[in-house]
């Protein structure tokens, strides 16, 4: 569609241009043509004209020929604009023989940093950890196949006072029992622990003090024992990851710690340029416009009355570091919505004192919650908060007895794979289609079914235009490989071929409007789309030739954009289930 609207902005502007110089045709798809340019509307107004009259001296003057098989005007003066069969054939041609499908790489590069994911070091990952990792995912998988330069980053919590309780708690229950625990995941339980025991003893919170005291003061031993503590929980988040098969690994954390070294320079930097107010002891900047609800000034607390530095020091910190060391020229935060009011301060904060200039672009990427089937926070039986593993084990348990159930005959030898590819795309595809500021419900038997909007359904639906490849008259008629310029006789072949234009587009949306929703429904709606093609212009029984070739061609691009648009997603297509 992006083609198609470059195509015919580029013949309709030199026709608004000889009116007023520069006037913009106003290009939207619409329900009643392909398009309708609605330009005419207020130029008209500016030029104290009858809008009709405007649109009908375009429409005389543009050279649509080639371009376009009907233009009319209608309502008060929208140009309704209908493409020729011909440009649409020639245009899937094109995205049919290539690799990208139609979508270009951007033409302006830009490098950029996307901070998501973030669990903390001895603690469990809960499903807002979730939710964050499968949106940041298929963020920078779109941004990297549009020829943007993503740099991962995982701001892990690894720091703050609570780690000297955890270290004191590791050197109690004996360093290699601790490993033990944390090696298989009990994260929660050891946390859970610790704290009982350090709310029980006053000798242990004591020793936490002092061990929080030798942390921050670089005793070696001290640092040994909390490099245990992180080394084994990034080693677990690890784990998850490679479940869910998103693209973070080891090498992308970059956690609170690492900035410590900054922190001070960031307080002093502050107070130099006459921004630290000092507040009930704490060092705070109280960035214009944020208030609270008694209309009172929010102050953005930069250093602790007792000297720590807190979260906000860090992200900071961090900004200075991804503006200044790595370049990014565009900063996505995937992080929960209750942290909007943070990184709006933060970002205020980083812009007064110069860190963040106004060519670089910062942006929270909040989403909404996951709820349980009561709309309330999902909560596992006990009450506890949901254990990801847990959580991902059960959806391709799930998936597998799903797939059984539905009767499909999948390989032994495939059964495996093609559950773990059910079951963890029907989790992705469920967060990912729904609206990201918006909350959902975790329901089982919604996103893995086979019918509806779920992964299901999309990746079945792949499936089966591959197995409709894989058939003798489709192979010996190139299996729509072979070049050729589709005929697009019947309206599902034209509006099968209009909607695999519309990929570039969706794509897009992601990266522009950081909306992975628009790409997860423009795929769904394909599939439908293809459905009503498949159903009224049979492959097997059409002519062989080339009716029958154009077909296998666009049947062959649909699958091939729903494998690549589900891929953007971080969710797999097998070739059979
Ligand atoms: N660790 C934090 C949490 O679990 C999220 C960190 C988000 N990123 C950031 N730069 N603050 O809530």
């Amino acid at each position: 569609m992006a083609e198609l609207r470059s195509v015919l902005e580029a013949r309709l502007r030199p026709a608004f241009d000889a009116i007023a110089p520069g006037a913009d045709p106003v290009l939207r798809p619409s329900d009643h043509a392909d398009f309708q340019a609605n330009g005419a509307l207020a130029l008209a107004k500016k030029l104290g004209r009858a809008p009709r009259d405007v649109a009908a001296e375009v429409v005389a003057a543009a050279d649509l020929g080639g371009v376009c098989s009907a233009v009319e005007i209608s309502g008060p003066g929208f140009v309704n604009l209908t493409l020729a069969d011909g440009l649409l054939a020639r245009l899937v041609a094109a995205a049919a023989g290539d690799e990208r499908l139609g979508v270009a790489v951007a033409s302006e590069p830009r490098r950029a940093v996307v901070d998501y994911s973030a669990p903390n070091v001895a603690k469990e990952m809960h499903v807002g950890h979730l939710r964050g990792t499968i949106i940041g995912d298929a963020l920078c998988r779109v941004l990297g196949f549009l020829g943007h330069e993503v740099v991962r980053e995982n701001h892990v919590g690894d720091w703050g006072t609570p780690f000297g309780m955890l270290i004191e708690h590791l050197v109690d229950v004996g360093e290699s029992e601790a490993v033990g625990e944390l090696s298989v995941g009990d994260l929660d339980g050891f946390y859970r622990d610790a704290r009982a025991a350090f709310d029980a003893s006053e000798e242990l919170r004591e020793r936490s003090r002092r061990r929080v005291v030798a942390l921050q003061s670089g005793d070696a031993e001290t640092l040994r024992l909390w490099h245990v503590l992180v080394a084994e929980s990034v080693r677990y988040f690890d784990d998850v990851y490679t479940k869910l098969g998103v693209l973070l690994g080891p090498d992308d954390v970059v956690g609170e710690s690492s900035y410590n070294a900054m922190l001070p320079a960031v307080v002093a930097d502050l107070d130099a340029l006459g921004l630290l107010v000092e507040s009930d002891g704490a060092r705070c900047v109280f960035p214009p416009g944020f208030v609270n609800r008694d209309g009172e000034a929010l102050p953005l607390i930069v250093q602790k009355s007792d000297g720590g530095f807190g979260y906000a020091a860090t992200d900071l910190a961090a900004i200075r570091d991804r503006v200044e060391r790595i370049g990014a020229a565009r900063m996505l935060y995937v992080v929960g919505a209750p942290q909007a009011q943070h990184f709006a301060m933060c970002f205020a904060v980083a812009r007064l004192a110069g860190w963040l200039p106004d060519r670089v672009e910062a942006v929270h990427v909040g989403f909404g919650n996951v709820l349980g089937a009561d709309h309330k926070m999902l909560r596992s039986r006990a009450g506890q908060s949901v254990k990801l593993v847990a959580l991902l084990d059960e959806a391709v348990e799930r998936a597998a007895a799903a797939i059984a159930e539905s009767g499909r005959r999948v390989d032994a030898s495939e059964h495996a794979s093609v559950a773990r590819a059910v079951g963890i795309g029907a989790v992705k595809y469920a967060d990912l289609s729904t609206e990201r500021t918006r909350d959902y419900v975790f329901d089982w038997d919604r996103m893995l079914a086979f019918d509806g909007r779920t992964a299901p359904y999309l990746q079945y639906a792949h499936a089966r235009i591959r197995s409709v490849l894989r058939r003798p008259e489709a192979v010996a008629a190139g299996a729509g490989a072979s070049p050729t310029v589709p005929a697009i006789g019947e309206p599902a072949e034209r509006a099968l071929a209009l909607f695999l234009l519309g990929f570039e587009e969706a794509v897009a949306a992601v990266a522009d409007e950081l909306a992975p929703s628009k790409l997860a429904t423009y795929l769904y709606d394909l599939a439908s789309c293809f459905t009503t093609f498949y159903e009224t212009c049979p492959i097997a029984t059409a002519p062989a030739g080339h009716v029958r070739e154009s077909r296998l061609l666009l049947a062959r691009c649909t699958a091939d954009v729903l494998a690549l648009g589900l891929d953007l997603l971080g969710i797999e297509a097998p070739d059979r289930m």
